[in-house]
C-alpha cells in the first residue's frame, strides 16, 4: 500500500506520518512524504524512522496512491487535490477548500463516519476547533442542540510551523528584555498576548475561523438549523485548543443527563465538577481524547448547559482524524484492495 503525505514537513504532516506508523491497519505501507521544492531532498525523521522529502512536482512519478493526505494551505489544495484524485483511490484533504462542497463528505471520525459511504475519491477533514466541538455535540445529538455559543482559545500551533517559530522568537525576546518597555511588546505579538480574530473577516464581521465552526458543524452533525455563534481567539499556548461552550437543546436537559451522554463517548475524557483536575490544553495535547469539564446549567438557555473543553489540535483535531478516516475506508475496503480482495 502506497500512501502520499503532502505537506509532510508541516506540523500536521509530521503528525500524520507518526499516526500512520503507529496504526496497525497501515503496517508495512510505503509512506511517501512530499513538500515544497525548498524541502525536497532533505531528511525528515519521524518516530526514529528517516524519510527523504520529495517535491510535489514528483507526485505523478510515484503514483498511484491508495491514500493521499494533503496537509497544505487552501490555495495549494485547490490545485493539488484535483490532480491527486486522478492518482489516488482517495484523497483526505485538511484544508478548508472542499469542506462545504455538497459532493464531498466532511467527516469527524467517530461522529459521522456514515458520510464516508458517499465519498467520490475525496474526503474533507474539518477545522481543528470544529472537530473538537463536534466531538462534544455529537453525543448530545439526541437532545437536539439548537443554539451554541462558543469562545475558542486556540494555540499558536494552529497557525502552522512558521507561527510557532515566531512565537519562540518572541518568547525569547521577552525573556531577554531588561524591562517590558523596551519596545519588545506590540499588539500583533503572539507571546504575552491574546488576538481576538483568527483569519480574515467575512460576513457581518465574523472571522473566517468563526464561520468554519458555524457552517462545518451543521454539515457534520446533519443539523442544518443549528445556530453557532463563535468568537475565536489566538492564545499564547504551544499546542492544544480550548473552548468555552454554552448549548441550548430543543429538549431541555439537566447536567446529569448531559454528563451521562458525554461519559459514554470513547472520544471524551470527562472531568467531574467536584474533582480536583480541570481540562487543560497542556494535558489534552498528550493524549487522543477531548477533555471536557466545568459542566453546569446554563443561566441563559433554560435546560441548556455550559462547559469547557480542550483538545490536541494537531492530533484529534487534525492528523489523527485524517488517519481514522483512512482506517475506516480501508476497513470498508473503499480505499484499498477493492479489486484484488474481491
Ligand atoms: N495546525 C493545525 O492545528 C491544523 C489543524 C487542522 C487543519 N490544519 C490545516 O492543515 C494544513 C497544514 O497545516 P500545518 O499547520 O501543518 O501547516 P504548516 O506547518 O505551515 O505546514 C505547511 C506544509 O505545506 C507545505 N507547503 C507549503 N508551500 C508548499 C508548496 N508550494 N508546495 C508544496 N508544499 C508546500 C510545507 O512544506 P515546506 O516545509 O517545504 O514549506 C509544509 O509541509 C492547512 O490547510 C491548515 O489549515 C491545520
Amino acid at each position: 500500500m502506497r500512501i502520499a503525505v503532502v505537506g509532510a514537513t508541516g506540523l500536521v504532516g509530521q503528525r500524520l506520518i507518526r499516526y500512520l506508523l503507529r496504526e496497525p491497519a497501515f503496517a508495512g505501507a510505503e509512506i511517501l512524504p512530499f513538500a515544497s521544492e525548498r524541502s525536497a531532498g532533505g531528511e525528515l525523521t519521524v518516530e526514529g524512522q528517516p524519510f527523504t522529502v520529495l517535491s510535489t512536482a514528483e507526485l505523478s512519478a510515484h503514483a498511484p496512491y491508495e491514500v493521499a493526505f494533503t496537509a497544505v494551505g487552501d490555495q495549494l489544495s485547490r490545485t493539488l487535490v484535483p490532480e491527486l484524485r486522478e492518482m489516488s483511490r482517495v484523497v483526505i484533504d485538511k484544508s478548508r477548500t472542499f469542506r462545504l462542497d455538497p459532493e464531498v463528505p466532511l467527516v469527524v471520525a467517530g461522529v459521522n463516519d456514515h458520510a464516508l459511504r458517499e465519498h467520490r475519491g475525496l474526503v474533507a477533514n474539518p477545522n481543528c476547533s470544529t472537530i473538537e466541538l463536534c466531538h462534544l455535540l455529537g453525543p448530545l445529538r439526541e437532545l437536539s442542540p439548537t443554539r451554541v455559543l462558543v469562545a475558542t482559545y486556540q494555540s499558536v500551533s494552529g497557525a502552522g510551523q512558521q507561527a510557532l517559530v515566531r512565537f519562540h522568537r518572541e518568547l525569547d525576546q521577552i525573556a531577554h528584555a531588561r524591562d517590558l518597555d523596551e519596545k519588545v511588546l506590540s499588539p500583533e505579538m503572539l507571546a504575552a498576548n491574546l488576538i481576538p480574530q483568527i483569519g480574515h473577516l467575512e460576513e457581518e464581521g465574523y472571522a473566517s475561523e468563526e464561520e468554519k465552526l458555524s457552517e462545518e458543524s451543521k454539515k457534520i452533525l446533519s443539523l442544518p438549523h443549528l445556530r453557532v455563534e463563535a468568537t475565536a481567539v489566538r492564545v499564547p499556548v504551544f499546542v492544544g485548543h480550548a473552548m468555552a461552550v454554552t448549548v441550548e437543546f430543543a429538549r431541555p436537559a439537566d447536567p446529569a443527563e448531559v454528563e451521562r451522554l458525554l461519559r459514554a463517548s470513547p472520544h471524551i475524557r470527562y472531568f467531574p465538577q467536584a474533582g480536583d483536575a480541570l481540562p487543560s490544553p497542556l494535558t489534552a495535547a498528550t493524549h487522543d481524547q477531548v477533555e471536557v469539564g466545568r459542566l453546569r446549567p446554563s443561566r441563559v438557555f433554560a435546560g441548556g448547559v455550559s462547559l469547557f473543553a480542550c483538545a490536541d489540535n494537531l492530533g484529534i483535531g487534525a492528523a489523527l482524524n485524517g488517519v481514522r478516516i483512512a482506517r475506516a475506508l480501508v476497513r470498508e475496503g473503499q480505499a484499498v484492495g477493492g479489486e484484488s480482495d474481491g
